[in-house]
């Protein structure tokens, strides 16, 4: 069985590759940061799917036939158009099970990249097993600050903004897998129960047969900035490969 792949446009993924390590340690991974193309949430859809095409195509390459959409932008944008291009893949996206994990709620506050929330993917899943209400909020600048390890105090002038029209309802979507790295600051700001992608993403490991082998990583970008990166924010020191995509 050859490792599934893992894409994201850079530490978000790192987190759930991580994540998925800690609960299954023997699960073969290759992860692709796509740094180079980061944010991915300020581009259009259009530019989101050719992204995403020559990405899939590169794991294709590799010999990977499942790629596991680390990323909200990227599953809420590109997903359809994917399915339709690598008909024998098994891509998956993440905005189902992130909401699926939600049993009731009355008002659903999403904050997500400004093409996740422009797709309304959140907005429609939720419409459809909730009788709740559905604020919408983009974070334009988060995913850069959090790429560009930005301090407290910049984090915090972004998210009393982008906090605000949330911070009443009972469920919080943090609607990019970046997010979680500046959950105890969005926690500060609302008052809602937060969830993630991260959880569930585990949970659909359990009770399935995953190859076994070694994780590894690979940018676009730098490979040592990457590694830079992971050793400040998650304490874990390891190799990076550049990812040549085409
Ligand atoms: N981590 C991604 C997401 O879940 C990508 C964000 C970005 O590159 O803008 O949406």
């Amino acid at each position: 069985m050859k490792p599934i792949g893992i894409l994201d446009s850079g530490l978000g993924g790192v987190s759930v590759v991580l994540a998925l390590k800690k609960a299954y340690p023997d699960l073969a991974m290759v992860y692709l940061a796509d740094q180079i193309h980061a944010p991915y949430g300020n581009k259009s859809k259009q530019e989101i799917c050719e992204i995403m095409e020559s990405n899939i195509a590169w794991f294709q390459h590799q010999g990977i036939s499942e790629v596991l959409l680390a990323c909200n932008t990227a599953s809420s944008n590109a997903l359809e158009y994917l399915h339709e291009h690598f008909p024998l893949m098994k891509i998956e996206g993440i905005i189902d099970v992130t909401v699926n994990q939600i049993k009731d709620a009355d008002c659903v506050g999403v904050l997500a990249t400004t093409a996740t929330i422009a797709s309304h993917a959140y907005k429609t899943k939720i419409e459809t097993r909730l009788n709740a209400r559905v604020i919408e909020q983009a974070a334009p600048d988060l995913v850069a600050l959090i790429e560009g390890l930005a301090d407290e105090k910049l984090l915090s002038v972004v998210l009393n903004d982008y906090c605000h029209s949330i911070k009443e309802c009972d469920t919080v979507i943090l609607g990019c897998t970046h997010y979680p790295l500046v959950k105890d600051l969005i926690a500060e700001r609302v008052s809602g129960e937060i969830v993630d992608s991260i959880e569930p993403i585990i949970q659909s490991f359990l009770n399935r047969e995953y190859p076994k082998g070694d994780v590894v990583l690979y940018t676009t970008k730098d490979p040592q900035n990457l590694q830079q990166q992971i050793e400040i924010i998650f304490k874990e020191k390891v190799e990076v490969l550049k990812g040549v995509v085409k």
